[in-house]
C-alpha cells in the first residue's frame, strides 16, 4: 500500500488490493490450522473509536490485532467517553495516538477518518463515515468475490439502499480496478448518489441501473444486497415507503444463474430470508468471518510501513 491510512476505496490500486489479499489468503490458511501464529506485533495497540453501533467490524479488527500477537484499547460508547462532553474528534484524535498504534475510526459523519488522518501520525482505518465510505468492508468483500466467483470478468449486482450504503460506495469503487460489469438495482429514491456515479463514469465502469432485480439477476455471478439504511433517513416517512423492497427468497433465486454468490455485508434485517442460508448460494457468513484475516492482512501492511 503506498499510503499510511486507509479513508476510502479510491486509494486502492488493482495491485493493492491483490497485494492485501494475497496476504490475507496466507493469514486465513495459517488460522485453518488452528495452530497458534506467531506474535508479529506483540507490543501493538490498535485503538478502536466507534461512535455508531459496530458487532462485525469492530470484533473482527480486534480479533485481527489479537490474531497478530497485539491488543487494543476500545473507547467505548459515545455515551461512556469524553465526547459526551463536548470534545472535538480531532483532540479525541490527537490524545488516542498517544495510547496506540494505529486508529480504526467509525463515526457518523462523512469525511470523518479523512479529517481524523490529517490531525494525527498513527495509521487511521475508515471504519465507515456516515453515508460514505467503508474501504476495510470492500477488501473483505474482494476477497470473497475471489475465492467464490473469481474477480476476472465478474458480473454483479448490487441491490438496496445505494444511496446512503457506505459498503455499496467502496466497492462499486475497487471494482472498477477490475473492469467488473455492474448492475445497480434500487428504488429510484435511493440510487447511488451523484457523485458515486460521476466517479465510475469517469473511471470508464461499465455500470447500469435497474428498478427491478429480474432483469438481471439471469446474468449475475454476485448478487450483492444491502439493508435500507434506516438510521441515515432523514424522514421515518421516507423510509416506510422503501422498507422491505427487494426481498430475496428462494422464489426471487429460482431465475438466477447456477452459480450465483449471494453476498451481504451484514446486518441483515428482511433483505434475505433465512431459507436461504443453508443453501451453496449463500456466502454472507463465510464474508464476515473473512473479515479476520483480511483485516489481518491490511493491519500488517499498513503497520509495518509505519514502522
Ligand atoms: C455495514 C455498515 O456498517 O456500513 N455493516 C458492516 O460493517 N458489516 C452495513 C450495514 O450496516 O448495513
Amino acid at each position: 500500500m503506498r499510503q499510511d491510512h486507509l479513508v476510502a476505496a479510491g486509494q486502492l490500486s488493482r495491485a493493492d488490493v491483490e497485494r492485501v489479499l494475497d496476504r490475507a489468503a496466507e493469514f486465513d490458511a495459517a488460522l485453518a490450522t488452528g495452530d497458534p501464529l506467531p506474535a508479529r506485533y506483540p507490543e501493538t495497540v490498535l485503538a478502536l473509536c466507534f461512535y455508531e453501533p459496530s458487532t462485525r467490524t469492530k470484533m473482527s479488527f480486534e480479533t485481527a490485532m489479537k490474531r497478530l500477537g497485539g491488543d487494543v484499547v476500545d473507547m467505548g460508547g459515545v455515551d461512556a467517553s469524553s465526547v459526551k462532553k463536548g470534545e472535538s474528534l480531532a483532540d479525541t484524535v490527537r490524545v488516542i495516538q498517544g495510547y496506540a498504534d494505529g486508529i480504526v475510526l467509525r463515526h457518523p459523519r462523512e469525511g470523518a477518518a479523512r479529517m481524523a488522518s490529517e490531525f494525527v501520525d498513527v495509521p487511521v482505518v475508515n471504519a465507515g463515515d456516515g453515508a460514505g465510505q467503508h474501504p476495510s468492508q470492500t477488501l473483505l468483500d474482494l476477497y470473497t468475490i475471489r475465492e467464490a466467483a473469481g474477480l476476472d470478468d465478474l458480473t454483479i449486482g448490487i441491490v438496496g439502499d445505494l444511496k446512503y450504503g457506505r459498503t455499496v460506495h467502496s466497492l462499486a469503487t475497487a471494482l472498477t480496478e477490475f473492469d467488473a460489469h455492474m448492475h445497480f438495482v434500487s428504488p429510484e429514491s435511493l440510487r447511488l448518489p451523484r457523485s458515486v456515479r460521476f466517479d465510475l463514469h469517469e473511471a470508464g465502469a461499465q455500470v447500469r441501473e435497474h428498478t427491478e432485480l429480474d432483469e438481471v439477476l439471469p446474468e449475475l455471478d454476485v448478487l450483492y444486497v444491502t439493508r435500507i439504511q434506516r438510521e441515515r433517513f432523514p424522514d421515518e416517512d421516507e423510509y416506510e415507503k422503501v422498507a422491505g423492497q427487494f426481498q430475496i427468497d428462494a422464489e426471487t433465486l429460482a431465475a438466477a444463474g447456477d452459480d450465483l454468490t449471494v453476498m451481504h455485508p451484514l446486518p441483515r434485517v428482511d433483505e434475505i430470508d433465512p431459507e436461504i442460508d443453508d443453501t451453496d448460494d449463500a456466502n454472507y457468513f463465510e464474508q464476515a468471518h473473512n473479515g479476520v484475516p483480511v483485516r489481518m492482512a491490511l493491519l500488517d501492511l499498513l503497520l509495518s510501513n509505519h514502522e
